[in-house]
């Protein structure tokens, strides 16, 4: 099979066509989608009707997929799926308003996500596209004198921070226990980082979920939250993805930040199936 990598932004974003994913992928051909997902930061795959058993076996070759350690909101038969939608679930295991806000998947564990694979099964007639940002570009845009400043600095990330900001009130999600803040404690991060497998730095910056700079006051770190959450999402870092049936798409969560737009008519369902990556190797 020969594969087409079609660039689909200037700052980030490529679709890849001529994967079939019915099949087992040749090596080569996952050599490839490996190499362009590192080269792009977003990969999307069109018209991906395959099972979910077919886009867990793909996500796999990419690093070890776990079930997500907090939400409970999982395809029945695939506990590594994580089911996003907009359905209004009376157990409170929904996943309604996830996302809303620029993050990177898994950015408050210890053990961050490389990839996350993403595909749609419904999606609103109109509105409900997601934003990725390219946080290498970020980085080499800043000024040598910012980077002096950003590169001692670590952020302390905290998953409970989204039930303050977005989550307060709400009776349509899982209530944060003990037990699930138990599952991911705070973390420390550097702001300026190597990705691992290509060497470029990036800024490492998740607004949702960073509570605060180790050292410093409240009104320094939060001076610098709001600069950096200013940075990372210009215009030109953007590549916005307009979600078709069947689309798959595959980023990296280590050099991009992305958000879900919540500007679709919520009677609409908007339906994907997300499979994270951690432990990330070469795709064969
Ligand atoms: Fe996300």
């Amino acid at each position: 099979m020969t594969l087409t990598i079609n660039r689909l932004g200037g700052a980030l974003g490529a679709e890849v066509i001529g994967l079939d994913l019915t099949r087992e992928p040749a090596n080569e051909d996952m050599d490839r989608v490996h190499q362009a997902w590192l080269d792009h930061g977003v990969l999307v795959m069109r018209d991906q009707q395959i099972t979910a058993e077919q886009q867990l076996t793909f996500a796999r070759r990419f690093g070890t997929a776990a079930p997500h350690h907090l939400n409970p909101n999982r395809h029945p038969d695939h506990p590594e799926i994580l089911v996003v939608s907009n359905e209004r679930r009376k157990d409170g295991g929904g996943t309604r308003g996830s996302g809303q806000h620029w993050h990177s998947d898994y950015s408050y564990l210890e053990g961050r996500s490389s990839a996350s694979i993403l595909r749609a099964l419904q999606i609103p007639s109109v509105g409900g596209d997601t934003m990725f940002a390219n946080t290498y570009r970020a980085h080499d845009a800043l000024s040598e004198t910012m980077r002096g400043i950003l590169s001692p600095l670590t952020i302390t990330y905290d998953y409970s921070l989204v039930y303050q900001r977005y989550y307060k009130g709400r009776t349509d999600r899982v209530q944060l226990t003990d037990e699930l803040r138990a599952k991911a404690p705070p973390s420390e991060h550097p702001i300026i980082e190597a990705h691992p497998e290509t060497g470029r730095n990036v800024i490492f910056f998740d607004p949702t979920y960073a509570n605060a700079i180790v050292g410093m006051e409240e009104a320094e770190y939060t001076a610098i939250f709001r600069f950096l959450t200013d940075h990372l999402t210009r215009p030109e870092f953007i590549y916005r993805h307009h979600w078709k049936p069947y689309d798959m798409v595959m980023w990296d969560n280590r050099c991009t930040i992305h958000c879900a737009v919540s500007d679709y008519d919520d009677a609409e369902r908007r339906h994907l199936n997300r499979v994270t990556v951690t432990n990330s190797h070469a795709a064969h």
